[in-house]
């Protein structure tokens, strides 16, 4: 056998659920819906789709390294500099980058929990020592509990926002007062993933903050509104200097020339986007309305998801909504559901309704 890291053998795997295919031939149901990975519940653009297939002929050369004409759209699109934009294929591989760029043994990370659980496994990679901040009783982060969580040790305290999986946000004072309360010594990495799902009047993005401090980055990606989660793209946004140290060990050609070119076309129809958020936050309405209206909790959410307290055992009613076509992901005594289409929506508040035991 090889040497393996021995302080690698207890991490905890990133759970990605099993093929739909394989879910549908076991369980002999052709119409499955998959809701329990946030993704956009409808395809790329159709002028995106055309886009790659009209790039399909150019795969033979490698990418663009630098992804120079995407990071260029950026730039137009934020209204940044070019240099303040680091693409990479999908969001989480630049939070990897990032945390192997910062944290080694003997150093440690502050993340709030629950959170999405990629920041405590690419913590743990690079080998540092996890912390773990109980979000509040709103469901939402706790700055200050953050800010005092952090050790001489520390080098890295995530933020997401909105967080995954309770679907809330921290309205814009929160996130300045967290940078007031954080050494800038320490890097503060503000995943906003979800953030063009946002519809709160009080959000603020923590992009004009990555411009002008040294320690705080914002990351996005396309894998959600866009709809290009099998592409793998997603961007950090921060100051030059933050941004090239953090790009280190990034391997050469990461993100493929499709997704360049899948995304650079993405962000041409804003317009799109647009009509997908409101579709969204009509679906979370739905969603959450018919939940309650059930006598179930249910978290107020600023995303493309909803967290939801089943009467019963929440791994026993995510199986029974298996079986019923529908998949859901159990998360403690939660269950996160995505907001799918009108038609996917409809078809897990219907399978909700066969399976017993989960109304209150
Ligand atoms: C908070 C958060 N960040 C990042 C990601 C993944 O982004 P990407 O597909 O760009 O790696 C997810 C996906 O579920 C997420 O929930």
């Amino acid at each position: 056998m090889p040497t393996f890291r021995p302080d690698l053998d207890g991490l905890i795997t990133y759970n990605p659920g099993k093929p739909i295919e394989e879910v549908s031939r076991e369980l002999g149901i052709e119409d499955i819906v998959k809701l329990a990975s946030n993704e956009s519940p409808t395809e790329p653009f159709p002028e995106v789709q055309s886009a790659i297939a009209a790039a399909a002929g150019t795969v033979h050369r490698y990418p663009e390294t630098s992804a120079y004409y995407l990071a260029e759209a950026l730039s137009a699109h934020h209204g940044i500099e070019r240099d303040s934009v680091w693409v990479g294929p999908g969001s989480t591989s630049l939070l990897l980058s990032a945390s192997l760029a910062t944290v080694r043994a003997d150093t440690s990370v502050v993340v709030a929990r629950p959170s999405f659980v990629m920041y405590s496994i690419a913590a743990a990679i690079a080998g540092g020592d996890v912390i773990d901040v109980p979000i509040d009783a709103d469901h939402r982060h706790d700055p200050e509990a953050m800010a005092a969580a952090i050790r001489d040790d520390t080098v890295v305290l995530f933020y997401c926002n909105p967080n995954n999986p309770t679907g809330t946000y921290s309205p814009a004072g929160d996130i300045d007062r967290l940078v007031g309360l954080v050494p800038e010594r320490v890097l503060i990495l503000i995943d906003e993933a979800y953030a063009e799902y946002v519809t709160a009047p009080d959000y603020a993005s923590a992009i004009p903050l990555a411009l002008e401090r040294d320690n705080v980055v914002v990351t996005r990606t396309f894998s959600k509104v866009y709809g290009l989660a099998g592409l793998r793209v997603g961007y950090a946004m921060g100051k030059p200097e933050t941004l090239q140290a953090l790009r280190r060990p990034q391997v050469p050609f990461a993100t493929s020339t499709l997704a360049q070119i899948a995304a650079i076309e993405a962000l041409r129809h804003p317009d799109r986007v647009v009509e997908r958020v409101k579709e969204n936050a009509i679906g979370r309405e739905l969603l959450a309305t018919e939940l309650r209206g059930r006598g179930l909790a249910v978290i107020d959410s600023q995303t493309n998801f909803v967290l939801w307290r089943p009467a019963g055992d929440p791994a026993a009613t995510a199986s029974a909504l298996l079986h019923e076509g529908v998949i859901v992901r159990p998360m403690g005594p939660w269950i996160r559901v995505s907001v799918g289409t009108e038609r996917e929506n409809r078809r897990f508040l219907h399978a909700l309704d066969n399976v017993p035991d989960t109304t209150g």
